[in-house]
């Protein structure tokens, strides 16, 4: 029997040793999906923190049941650790490392290097390995490929090598990392069937695509085409603003044609690790092909100058009462990038309140998934009296539209309310403390 038909056998009775490569919040769910389906799991990653946590049983991923992730570990299904070594033993690794931006907006793919020379470290045949970190194309061949392919270790025939982007969107329970489809294109078709194989047996739909190139991409489409959606009605949000039209109507009337819409929300610019961040990689890429990426580029430029849009917003409202910023209250509500998640990573609420602070507001925040707001030159906690800080504020601004929040209440104690999310509905409507984006 070949390699890949003896891996194969072992994917398929389940007796293959599968590890992770990043515990977050993609590869903790991942490693939890592959545990449940009946793979032996270890999860590895340098943050002993993370790793202490799972082994004791204890989970740090709001999406993962703290049930689930006990039951797996206490049944031996389910381990982590910080030791490299253990790649010696596996036959399926899965990269789950962070892809961010460094301080200049360029790719940062040094986890993706450093993840794949521990794997170099410790190649051996029989193995199969599938990137799922958001990168630009051609990243598994041309970067990960060459650390692991040596005279010994030939790719799609001693080892196999795929991509498969990670669509995981945290807090939703509908579509989940199990049975959201997912693509899966390899470097040969060898590759593409052994990792098919693997996927198959803990994900419901497995999509296999020409290439790891299309399945790159791909992933890069989805997020580029939100990225450029959402910069699109931010841009009418502004229009509207200038024109005196109420663009939360502008969106509802146009969403009842029944084709050839789709609804997307202004908001106060673009947060998360997915959607900022992906659509820039593809840019800095093209930039390395002299070709410029525009619509992302201008996307981009027009998210950024939301939380500049929202400062004015909140400074024009405070002066239709005859307040200045200059030392009065503001009340951030929700700091997590999207409503019902613990995820700050590039949240515009931390832009808000920084502008805000310069023009020398006081400002507090109150966020039920966010404790603690540590940023690059301010710290602030969440305030635990609501009631009483919404009483306090000259000014509240609703950031994220937690369904935590009483909206009734915020409505009837605030003075005076900047809605970018028009997350009061109805009775925000006309109703002259409230402003909407
Ligand atoms: N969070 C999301 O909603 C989401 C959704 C889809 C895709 N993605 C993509 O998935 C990838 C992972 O994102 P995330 O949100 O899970 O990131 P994360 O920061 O939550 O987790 C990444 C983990 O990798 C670990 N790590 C770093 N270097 C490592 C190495 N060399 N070996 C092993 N572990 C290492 C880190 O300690 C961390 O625990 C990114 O490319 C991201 O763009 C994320």
């Amino acid at each position: 029997m070949n390699i890949a038909d003896a891996l194969c056998q072992d994917l398929k009775n389940k007796t293959a040793k599968v590890a992770v490569l990043g515990l977050g919040y993609v590869g903790l769910p991942f490693a939890v999906v592959f545990a449940e389906a009946g793979f032996q799991v270890t999860g590895i990653d340098p943050d002993a923190r993370k790793v202490n946590s799972l082994n004791r049983g204890e989970s740090y991923v709001q999406d993962v049941p703290q049930e689930r992730l006990a039951r797996l570990v206490k049944s031996g299904f389910l381990k982590a650790t910080t030791d490299y070594s253990v790649l010696k033993e596996m036959q399926a690794v899965s990269i789950c490392v962070p892809t961010p931006l460094s301080k200049a907006g360029d790719p940062d793919l040094s986890f993706i290097v450093s993840a794949a020379d521990s794997l170099a470290e410790y190649m051996h045949s029989g193995l199969v390995i599938v990137l799922e970190s958001t990168t630009f194309p051609g990243t598994t061949r041309d970067l990960i490929l060459p650390k692991l392919a040596k005279e010994q270790f030939e790719v799609g025939k001693d080892f196999f090598l795929a991509f498969s982007p990670e669509r995981v969107d945290p807090g939703r329970t509908d579509w989940t990392t199990k049975n959201t489809p997912k693509v899966i294109g390899g470097i040969t078709p060898a590759c593409l069937e052994v990792s098919k194989t693997w996927y198959s047996q803990a994900i419901d739909t497995v999509v296999p695509v020409s290439s790891a190139e299309v399945a790159e991409m791909a992933k890069l489409l989805e997020n580029t085409f939100r990225m450029i959606n959402i910069g699109m009605v931010n841009e009418l949000a502004m229009i509207c603003d200038r024109l005196n039209v109420d663009v939360w109507d502008v969106i509802d009337a146009a969403a009842t044609k029944p084709f050839g819409f789709m609804k997307f929300l202004p908001g106060p610019g673009l947060g998360g690790h997915c959607i900022p961040v992906d659509p820039l990689y593809l840019s800095w890429k093209m930039r390395s092909l002299n070709y410029t990426a525009r619509f992302i580029d201008l996307a981009s430029e027009i998210n950024m100058t939301m939380p500049y849009f929202v400062v004015n917003k909140v400074q024009d409202a405070m002066n239709e009462i005859g307040l200045p910023l200059k030392d009065h209250h503001i009340l951030i509500l929700g700091a997590a990038y999207k409503p019902d998640v613990d995820d700050l990573r590039e949240s515009k609420a931390l832009d808000v309140i920084g502008l805000l602070r310069r023009k020398g507001a006081f400002v507090e925040y109150n966020d039920p998934y966010i404790p603690h707001i540590a940023h690059e030159d301010w710290a602030l906690d969440s305030i635990k009296n609501l009631s009483e800080a919404l009483q306090k504020a000259d000014c509240v601004v609703i950031i994220t539209n937690h369904s935590a929040y009483d909206y009734q209440e915020i409505l009837q104690t605030s003075r005076l309310i900047v809605d970018t999310r028009n997350a009061i509905g109805e009775p925000g409507r006309g109703n002259p403390k409230v402003v909407r984006l």
